[in-house]
């Protein structure tokens, strides 16, 4: 059914939520399933390519692939996609890393009080801007889950990040959600494609990265 178009290439991408944990049994989240990373992986697969699939946290469940890691957390994120990146010939940025954690992560349960608690962040780095400046970086894909501005943000983001090409959606409707309603944004142009089920845009986009490709 699915053409072989991703015969034996090698894709890792990373899906799912990061957890920042601020004590043994407590952290900071947000709300992605890894519907989208995942089904990017499945159909990937179908397409004949070697897929690595980073994972964080994820409601969804997770497809057969060649090689699957946990990482939790921002920072086993990042160390995971870093041992695994050599000889990708892709890179896709699905999961929806932390941009901040917490300074001090309590080995303790944090007891309550009475008094305020302030919790001090301090900011992730970003594994997809560090892969796509590695010196022989893989072909990166983004994503920008915005609530506003989405295409100038989206725009911006490919810019920054230095990579040739984003999948912009809104935040509120893409996470957590089967569907999804994309607008794919590289240095030709920006292509949106049709609201559909997770598994049929995760085709397109790999359609469209594969006639990017060499
Ligand atoms: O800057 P922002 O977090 O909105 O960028 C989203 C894109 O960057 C996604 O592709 C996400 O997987 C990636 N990202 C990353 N590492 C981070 C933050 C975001 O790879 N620390």
């Amino acid at each position: 059914l699915t053409p072989k178009l991703l015969a034996d290439k090698k894709i890792l991408i990373t899906a799912g939520a990061t957890m920042e944990m601020l004590d043994p049994v407590r952290g900071i989240t947000n709300i992605s399933s890894g519907k989208m990373g995942f089904a990017l992986a499945k159909v990937a697969t179908q397409m004949g390519a070697e897929v690595t699939l980073v994972y964080g946290h994820a409601t969804a469940s997770r497809p057969q692939v060649r090689h699957a890691y946990y990482a939790g957390t921002a920072h086993d994120m990042y160390q995971s996609v870093m041992q695994h990146i050599a000889d990708q010939e892709v890179f896709i940025g699905v999961a929806a890393v932390a941009d901040y954690s917490p300074l001090v992560s309590s080995d303790q349960k944090i007891k309550k009080s009475e008094q305020t608690l302030t919790i001090e962040l301090k900011k992730n780095k970003d594994i997809l801007a560090d892969v796509a400046s590695l010196p022989n970086p893989p072909y990166c894909v983004g994503f920008a889950a915005e609530t506003e501005r989405v295409l100038e943000y989206a725009r911006q983001k490919r810019l920054d990040k230095k990579i040739p090409l984003i999948v912009a959606n809104r935040a509120n409707l893409a996470l957590g959600s089967d569907n999804n309603s994309v607008i794919l944004i590289d240095a030709t142009g920006d292509y949106p494609l049709d609201t559909a089920d997770k598994t049929t845009i995760a085709a397109k986009i790999l359609t469209h990265l594969k006639h990017q490709l060499n």
